[in-house]
């Protein structure tokens, strides 16, 4: 069934949890048409009903976005499905916890297909259909990809890297009327740190995690004012301040961490 066009029809990658279930129930409630990606099909499915129940309505399409044909017939799916995409979700992540003599590259390939090559193709594909639209592209980032610390190098690398092409595609997808939007969230009550590859390293530290809903509600705000940068809580804008603007600070902080914890 085609979408409502005054409804928005968002796709969101890694729906079945965490953020990404957060932001379908937050857009349910709004009567948006969700397309749920993520790999666990009964997951999606909960999330589905989910959304119906809140009055929006959901496809589901179960897969691995780092596989390049799943992108592609994903959103073949959402575009057969829903007819248009207004909002696109680059939410699928996950974490890595390793101190750098640890990395090892195939894990940093691993990491890098899941939170950066498959956000930048996902885009790529759905650019046409964002034109039409004047959508916008939300890439879920992290106060890591603005903040450096240790046994964090490898996930800042690629969201530091996923930072830099949002740079690039804002202003290159501007004269198509498209919007980026990078949203900077901290830590976050989800599934994130189990599911989070180690090496290593036991980190990450402090126990203060925001609550998914409220980081939902930020970001849907965000695009609809077309913000640039959602930091998601004053962690993050404290954190992103004292790398942009006292890096000497950060540096102390990062010594005595590293001391402390042997790395
Ligand atoms: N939680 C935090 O503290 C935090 C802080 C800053 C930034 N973030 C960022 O927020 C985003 C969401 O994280 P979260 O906290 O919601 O983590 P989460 O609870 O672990 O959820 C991750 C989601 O991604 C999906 N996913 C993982 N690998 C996938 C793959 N190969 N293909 C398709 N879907 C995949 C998972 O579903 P399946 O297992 O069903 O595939 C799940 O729905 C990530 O980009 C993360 O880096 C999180």
């Amino acid at each position: 069934m085609a979408a409502d066009r005054a409804k928005p029809v968002v796709l969101i990658t890694g729906a079945s949890a965490g953020i990404g279930k957060a932001l379908a129930l937050a857009w349910a409630r709004e009567g948006a048409t969700l397309v749920l990606m993520a790999r666990r099909e009964v997951e999606l499915e909960a999330v589905a009903r989910e959304v119906v129940n809140l009055g929006g309505q959901a496809f589901t399409f179960a897969g691995d976005v780092t596989k390049d044909a799943t992108r592609r017939a994903l959103v073949d799916f959402a575009l057969e499905k829903a007819k248009r995409i207004d909002v696109l979700v680059n939410n699928a992540g996950r974490g890595f916890y390793a101190p750098v003599r640890s990395i090892a590259v195939a894990d940093l390939e691993h990491v890098f297909a899941l939170n950066v090559f498959a956000p930048l193709h996902l885009t790529q594909l759905c650019t046409d259909a964002l034109a039409r639209t004047s959508g916008t592209v939300v890439m879920v980032s992290s106060v890591a990809g603005i903040a450096v610390t240790p046994t964090l190098g490898a996930y800042s690398a690629s969201k530091f890297a996923l930072e830099a092409l949002s740079i690039a595609m804002r202003a290159e997808l501007a004269p198509s009327g498209i919007h980026v939007l990078v949203v900077r969230p901290g830590p976050v009550e989800t599934e994130f740190r189990e599911n989070a590859l180690r090496r290593d390293a036991t980190g990450p530290r402090g126990d203060k995690r925001q609550d998914p809903a409220e980081v939902a509600k930020r970001t849907l705000k965000a695009v609809a004012r077309h913000k640039a940068v959602l930091e998601t809580s004053l962690f993050v804008r404290a954190a992103s301040f004292t790398a942009r603007v006292l890096p000497g600070a950060l540096r102390i902080w990062n010594n005595r961490q590293a001391h402390r914890e042997h790395l």
